[in-house]
């Protein structure tokens, strides 16, 4: 069928194509996407939806930004792809921009955030095989976690319902069962090559890991000479406040993984790590044909800078405390709300079985968010928002609550 074709199918075509051709892992909502402005999400009845998701911590920038879509036509009429067997101007550029930002020394550029992590996973073997061979090869994660679909990633996923079709997984993978400092000691040894954990755990339910837990995993880490990797793939690049998650805890991981906003919707993830782990990949170790096009990586460039020019950063931060202490007041009418945790625009609300009835009233009033780890109402805007955007998110979050809370 020809493109022009396809932007003339009905919604009942859309879904009746799908339904044929396409394996059944998406459970999608009604919602047929036409286009994207600013905040605002448009379906194909030209119905306007105010997206506090964000593509999932993608859109950070919202919709059709201006200049992303000027760069986009730009590069795409000068070089989408070339392969990584030769430069251009702008990996390297972005690899500088990133880590004087983090204050990492390296960088490699994937299409998406589970082969982020994959690469921080092959990091963390070969810097335990150097110190000690096999020996070194364990590496912790935290229960809840997610981290990505590909077998690594997947194997310290510990969500059962995302591993256990596909079990047996990667061997050398043990679980923190608590975020105690005393389950961390408890899992350490000189066997472990390196503790992963997301600052602010997202598909888990919106849940910022304990200060004290994630300062002892960076002891733990230097103690037993272990890597410490973050992966801010949904935290990180302002998401929580700061231009990354680990900053609320006043330590530094050794390696990081990134994804989802760094190019605001053109898929594009990166691995980074600190002058430790420079060693870990040499020439030929690791390879991608598309990671790091110049197309991902300009369009990276210029949304962090957009982000550093218009301070969106503290925007996050002043806004996230706006809505975090206004839903922490709406609790007072509203006994489906119960805790509101996450950080900057990353949150949280533990609601029961509210939150999968909330997901689906919010968007019949126009306003896009998503249920996590089933009963954890995620709210992921776009930077962009400002008060008057949470503002009718609140009403509206306001209102549905009132009618499940009455019919209940
Ligand atoms: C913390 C974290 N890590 C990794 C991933 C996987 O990223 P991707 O879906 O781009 O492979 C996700 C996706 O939700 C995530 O939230």
């Amino acid at each position: 069928m020809e493109t022009d074709k396809a932007i003339e199918l009905k919604p009942e075509e859309i879904s009746a194509l799908e339904e044929k051709y396409l394996f059944a892992t998406y459970k999608r909502s009604d919602l047929y996407c036409s286009h994207g402005s600013g905040i605002y999400l448009f379906d194909m009845y030209g119905k306007r939806y105010l997206d506090f998701l964000g593509g999932i911590s993608v859109n950070s920038l919202g919709y059709s930004h201006p200049r992303l879509a000027r760069v986009l036509t730009e590069q795409g009429q000068r070089l989408i792809h070339c392969s990584n067997l030769f430069y251009h101007p702008y990996q390297g550029a972005l690899a500088k921009k990133l880590v004087e930002a983090s204050g990492m020394a390296r960088a490699f550029f994937t299409n998406s955030g589970t082969e982020a992590v994959e690469a921080a996973l092959k990091i963390a073997r070969s810097y335990g095989n150097a110190r000690a061979g096999s020996s070194k090869s364990v590496i912790l994660t935290l229960k809840n976690s997610f981290h990505g679909r590909t077998f690594g990633a997947l194997s310290i996923t510990t969500q059962d319902k995302y591993q256990a079709p596909f079990r047996p997984l990667v061997p050398g993978i043990e679980v923190v069962a608590e975020f105690t400092v005393e389950a961390l000691e408890e899992a350490f040894s000189d066997h472990v090559c390196a503790l992963v954990m997301e600052p602010v755990q997202g598909e888990g339910g919106i849940v910022p890991l304990p200060e004290s837990f994630v300062r002892a995993g960076r002891e733990l880490c230097d103690r037993h000479d272990a890597l410490l990797v973050a992966d801010e793939i949904q935290c990180g690049l302002g998401r929580t406040g700061r231009y990354f998650a680990f900053e609320h805890y006043g330590i530094k991981p050794d390696v990081m993984t990134l994804a989802k906003s760094l190019a605001a919707g053109y898929p594009l993830g990166a691995v980074l790590g600190n002058t430790r782990v420079a060693e870990s990949l040499g020439p030929g170790d690791h390879g991608t044909t598309f990671g790091g096009g110049p197309l991902a990586c300009r369009l990276a460039l210029e949304v962090l800078n957009i982000i550093e020019e218009e301070d969106l950063i503290s925007k996050v931060d002043a806004l996230g405390h706006y809505l975090m202490d206004a839903i922490r007041k709406m609790a007072s009418q509203h006994r489906s709300i119960g805790e509101v945790r996450g950080m900057g625009l990353m949150i949280g609300i533990e609601m029961g079985a509210a939150a999968k009835e909330a997901v689906p009233r919010l968007l019949k009033k126009g306003i896009i968010t998503n249920a996590a780890h089933e009963t954890v109402l995620r709210l992921l805007p776009p930077f962009i928002i400002e008060k008057k955007d949470a503002d009718e998110f609140l009403s509206a979050l306001d209102a549905v609550l009132g009618e499940i809370e009455a019919e209940s």
